[in-house]
């Protein structure tokens, strides 16, 4: 069974349903940690409810980014993490994390990359006036957001929709996708070939 680590900055939203699909015992891999840079992300709370260990750290903890990027891969390393899942963390993941954890670490993206990258996706592809935005589950590599694509689901933006609305309709379809990016990562039905993720069985 492969041990999971997520990371998650904020609400954990994300997180919960990823917790529910293991519940359902549908993931094939088991979620053993919860991290966070800050100590008010409510993910921190949903991982204690389902009695998750949790860690929390920020670079401000440390006299260099270095140093933080060396306290996260000795806490992973502590955990014989296999994947490491991104969940709405706000920070970049640094040089020496991206390279010991490669094609190990996986980042959820709310638009159709390489389109709308960054922090802001729902808000850039919404002000931006697409028709069709999306979800994105990706490899995380030394760029942002640029890593090897695993799945993508689109979504229509109906020219009356608020951002609200947006917003709702993309996070449906986040709890939806990502679950399944893991469970085919820990089924190791993930192939990476150059840029291309093949998804054997599907
Ligand atoms: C999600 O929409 C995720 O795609 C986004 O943050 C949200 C976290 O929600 N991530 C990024 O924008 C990363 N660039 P959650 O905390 O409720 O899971």
């Amino acid at each position: 069974m492969k041990r999971i680590a997520v990371f998650a900055s904020g609400f954990g939203s994300n997180l919960q349903a990823l917790l529910e699909y293991e519940k359902n015992n549908k993931l094939s891999g088991k979620i053993v940690l919860v991290f966070s840079n800050n100590i008010d992300a409510y993910a921190l709370r949903r991982a204690e409810k389902s009695s998750i260990k949790t860690i929390c750290f920020s670079p401000s903890d440390f006299t260099s980014r270095n140093a933080f990027d060396k306290a996260i891969i000795e806490m992973l390393e502590n955990e014989q993490i296999d994947l490491v899942v991104l969940a709405g963390y706000m920070l970049l993941a640094g040089k020496a994390l991206v390279s010991k954890y490669k094609n190990r670490m996986i980042n959820i993206h709310p638009a159709l990359l390489p389109a709308f990258k960054g922090t802001h996706g729902i808000r850039d592809a919404y002000n931006y006036g697409v028709k069709v935005t999306g979800v994105t589950v990706h490899f995380i590599d030394e760029g942002l957001d640029s890593g090897p694509v695993i799945i993508q689901e689109p979504v229509t933006v109906n020219q009356h929709d608020t951002i609200e609305m947006l917003e709702e309709k993309i996070h449906t379809a986040e709890h939806r996708l990502y679950p399944l990016a893991v469970k085919y990562f820990c089924q190791d039905r993930l192939k990476i070939v150059g840029r291309k993720v093949i998804i054997e069985g599907i």
